[in-house]
């Protein structure tokens, strides 16, 4: 399905509103509906089951949004946490430098698949590689972009704002919106949302709202490290809400103001912090392999220009319906952080090593990963248009949300036959009582029973129970299977143990 489609579907079917809409929206910030709510929540289960409770060396947390203002100097962010934006003058559009020379890749690289999917389609045995490797007019297409990339690398790593707008007019880039070339000088901003103490007026009453969850995890740390008797290595994991005021908010959920992280910091020896850097590479990318990403969607992209806090750091990068992005960081952040809260707030953040018999301050590798953009994964991966046979036998065209069961919001629905028919309904409200108590369960009892599968489809509600007449007669029921349309006829006291084995989130932890 296309990008489009994806969002509509989104509003549709209740997952996913635009925040203020009734008041024109307010950008880049989204509201979660009944289904949204719950499919979110699975995420988060799944990521805290497999992080923190799976783990006997990890405990969670969960620090204020708010915090003292002091942290954010020492982490960096009052004087390093900046996009580079440019305006165009005749537009008044503000775009990030950087995303406005990606762009201008994106549209080579564009062409690139064109070329390299066209010559697909003309020989069998079609050897992609060495097509790139081979063809002079896509070697020149890919020199132009490492070039270009590279400039722009350079030109973020040395802060040079000149350098990025001389890019932008080096490669005639135009606003998008309008195709004006008149821009104005790339200036740094600051991505923190800030708001003011009510008892304190002026700077010193300037409060931050987080725009990472890390900062309270390392705050805490020697809090936890005493009160969890953690011994290194061990990690601290925390979910919860970030802020950004991102400059450009494009593509739905993926960029938004206010988002939700699931963030792990693992402390480790110094010195072994590159073995539990691979570590936690390879096991983040098996989590997102386990919940059903396809292994062909799912790369890692090593980040050639390090933040100021790391000495390595990966992405997993996802293949969302408009290219490949960033989806998790992986990141080695050395003893950056607990360094500088040590020095700032003058209280020592170390550990005793009683195998080493030393203190030391720990380095950190993190893991860090965006909840609403893992939603969007697992929607626009899940969601799928296929020519099914109807009740009739005739193919037709059913929209189906392939989830895996363990995340679905509605696990099972109960559709009586009819809906008029007292018998029918109280047996179907007995069995969504009895399921109730162990997964989240739908009564639907409006439209013709296909009507109803297909409604159920659209949500990703892998099993749906109908009561019929033989159902008073025999006790048993249908269970319909969404993904391969299989009717089974199970007894009544069976549905609780078969849903539930079916949508256990046990079946991807192991
Ligand atoms: N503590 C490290 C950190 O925050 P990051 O790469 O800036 O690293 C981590 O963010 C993850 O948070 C990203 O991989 C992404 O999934 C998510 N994220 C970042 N900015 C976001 C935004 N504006 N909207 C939605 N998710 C975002």
């Amino acid at each position: 399905m296309d990008f489009k489609q994806i969002i509509s579907h989104c509003k549709e079917y209740g997952f996913v509103y635009q925040s203020s809409e009734i008041y024109d929206g307010l950008s880049a910030v989204y509201d979660y509906g009944p289904n949204g709510v719950e499919l979110k929540n699975n995420i988060k289960q799944f990521w805290w089951k497999s992080m923190v409770q799976m783990h006997d060396n990890i405990v969670g947390i969960d620090s204020g949004i708010f915090m003292h203002p002091k942290i954010w100097k020492a982490s960096g962010h009052v004087d390093a946490f900046n996009d580079p934006l440019i305006d165009n003058k005749d537009s008044k559009k503000r775009y990030r430098a950087d995303q406005l020379i990606e762009g201008y890749c994106d549209k080579i690289e564009a062409k690139i698949k064109k070329d390299v999917e066209k010559a697909a389609k003309k020989f069998d045995d079609f050897d992609e590689a060495m097509f790139r490797s081979t063809n002079g007019r896509i070697i020149e297409r890919q020199a132009k972009i490492d070039a270009v990339l590279g400039r722009m690398n350079k030109a973020l790593a040395d802060e040079n704002m000149e350098e990025l707008k001389q890019i932008i007019i080096d490669c005639e880039i135009a606003d998008p919106d309008s195709g004006s070339k008149n821009w104005t000088d790339v200036r740094q901003f600051n991505l923190m949302f800030n708001t003011q103490l009510g008892n304190i007026s002026g700077e010193a009453g300037k409060l931050y709202l987080r725009p990472e969850t890390a900062q309270g995890i390392f705050v805490n740390f020697l809090n936890v490290s005493k009160t969890s008797r953690q011994k290194i290595p061990f990690g601290i994991a925390q979910i919860g809400k970030a802020f950004r005021n991102e400059i450009v908010a494009r593509q739905f959920i993926f960029r938004m103001r206010e988002f939700e992280q699931m963030e792990m910091q693992f402390f480790v020896r110094p010195g072994e912090e590159m073995k539990w850097y691979e570590h936690w590479k390879e096991k983040r990318l098996a989590w997102h392999k386990a919940i059903g990403s396809p292994e062909s969607k799912l790369r890692f992209h090593k980040h050639e220009n390090l933040a100021h806090y790391a000495n390595a750091a990966a992405d997993i990068e996802f293949e969302f319906p408009f290219g490949f992005k960033e989806l998790e960081g992986i990141h080695s952040r050395t003893d950056f952080d607990l360094k500088s809260h040590q020095e700032l707030s003058g209280k020592k953040l170390q550990y005793f090593d009683p195998e080493l018999n030393e203190n030391y301050v720990p380095y950190v590798v993190e893991t860090s990963i965006g909840c609403d953009r893992m939603f969007l994964a697992v929607i626009s991966n899940s969601l799928l248009e296929e020519e099914v046979p109807d009740s009739s036998g005739k193919s037709s065209t059913r929209t189906v949300l392939k989830l895996n069961p363990a995340l679905a919001p509605i696990k099972c629905a109960v559709l009586p036959l009819l809906k008029n028919h007292e018998g029918l309904v109280n047996a179907s409200k007995d069995v969504v009582n009895k399921l109730k108590l162990n997964v989240n369960v739908q009564y639907d009892e409006k439209d013709a029973i296909g009507r109803r599968y297909r409604r159920q489809d659209a949500v990703g509600t892998p099993l749906c129970v109908t009561v019929d007449h033989q159902t008073l007669e025999d006790n048993t029921v249908t269970l319909r299977d969404r993904d391969s349309l299989e009717q089974i006829r199970i007894a009544i006291n069976e549905v609780n143990k078969v849903v539930t084995e079916k949508t256990d989130m046990n079946s991807l932890l192991n």
